[in-house]
């Protein structure tokens, strides 16, 4: 089954052919992200707008470099939810017209669920289930049992600040170009090591490591972030500011793994899933390759550019999970979420 998948919950414009879920064939991405590096952040109605204009363009170059006719596509899968509304809306209009004009099934994808199909992307060994899914980005922080295909858990989830958006805001205060996380990741890698020896004698706190729930809270990290920053703001040097970022990563690191080795002494799984944006840190991607070693549970992390948003996992998502819903019925969700059980 060939499916063409539709992403535009965020900055992003994406589009892809994927073939039985799980062979790539087409995958192009249009991001506005150098527009908005000019003003720190994302705007959301700039964001809309230009992926108004670029949704046809790049539909139509995922359709062209996959060599594909719109008579050889099964279906069309669009990101329904989690993001932006104005975002969302561009996407999931598109889909509905083109479903509508083209008489093809159309199938609504939760944008969480879709990052941890990157996982099944040109893998002849995919994840085995049931497995613990790790699923850190701008806006999330969930800890997923997964099954089987469709049948999620939520089995903690960050009660204020997700790990990205704690990655941001702190480098957006030290000055870091958007998006921040990258940025941070870079800067940690300069610091002279060990940092205990170094002037700074850093050490921020690792909210709720120890805590038996499988809860993540990170406000707590970017406020003492802001109050490390403020006390040395009148000497900061580049050292200090590398120090701060290397100490940044490693709590937020620290938690992640914690959290993730806790919920699997709760949980046999067969494999370990670490999904989102922020699983493109290397620092992340080590420790948790070290801790899944030890647990000698697989561990299964995308490629970096399947890591940040894409079309391709959402075509992915649509076929282990397919469920085709008349176009009327489909309606963009900015607050969709994975439930945690009643
Ligand atoms: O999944 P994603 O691309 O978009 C959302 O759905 O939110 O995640 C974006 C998040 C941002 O917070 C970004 O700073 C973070 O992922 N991120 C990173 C890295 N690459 C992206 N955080 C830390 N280190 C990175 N290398
Ligand atoms: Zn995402």
């Amino acid at each position: 089954m060939i499916i063409l998948g539709i992403e535009t919950s965020c900055d992003e414009t994406a589009a892809a052919v994927v073939r039985d879920g799980t062979k790539l064939i087409s995958n192009v991405v249009a991001s506005s992200a150098a527009m908005h590096a000019k003003y720190g952040g994302i705007i959301p109605e700039q964001a809309a707008r230009e992926q108004v204009k670029s949704i046809i363009p790049v539909i139509h170059e995922a359709l062209t470099t996959g060599r594909r006719s719109v008579a050889t596509i099964d279906a069309i899968a669009v990101t329904v939810g989690p993001g932006l509304i104005g975002s969302l809306l561009v996407g999931v209009e598109t889909a509905k017209t083109l479903a509508f004009a083209w008489n093809k099934p159309i199938v609504p994808v939760n944008h969480l669920i879709g990052h941890i199909y990157g996982n099944w992307i040109d893998n002849p060994s995919p994840p085995k289930f049931p497995s613990l899914v790790l699923l850190v980005s701008g806006g999330h922080t969930e800890l997923v049992l997964m099954k089987g295909h469709g049948q999620f858990k939520l089995l903690g989830a960050t009660r204020d600040d997700a790990a990205g958006e704690c990655f941001d805001k702190c480098g957006r205060l030290l000055g870091l170009p958007y998006p921040y996380g990258p940025f941070v990741e870079k800067l940690a890698r300069e610091a002279k090591l060990p940092i205990a020896n170094s002037q700074s004698q850093i050490k921020l706190p690792r909210p709720l490591v120890n805590s038996k729930d499988l809860d993540f809270s990170f406000s707590g990290l970017k406020t003492a972030f802001l109050y490390e920053f403020k006390r040395n703001q009148h000497s900061l040097s580049d050292e200090f500011k590398s120090a701060l970022a290397w100490e940044l990563q490693s709590a937020i690191v620290d938690v992640l793994t914690k959290k993730l080795v806790l919920a699997a002494t709760k949980y046999p799984v067969k494999s370990l899933i670490v999904v989102g944006g922020v699983a493109a840190n290397k620092k992340l991607c080590e420790e948790m390759t070290r801790e899944a070693n030890k647990l000698t549970i697989p561990l299964f992390i995308p490629p970096i550019n399947l890591c940040a948003d894409n079309a391709v996992y959402i075509a992915s998502a649509a076929f282990f999970n397919y469920k085709p819903v008349p176009w009327q019925q489909i309606d963009a969700d900015p607050g969709l979420d994975i439930k945690r059980p009643s």
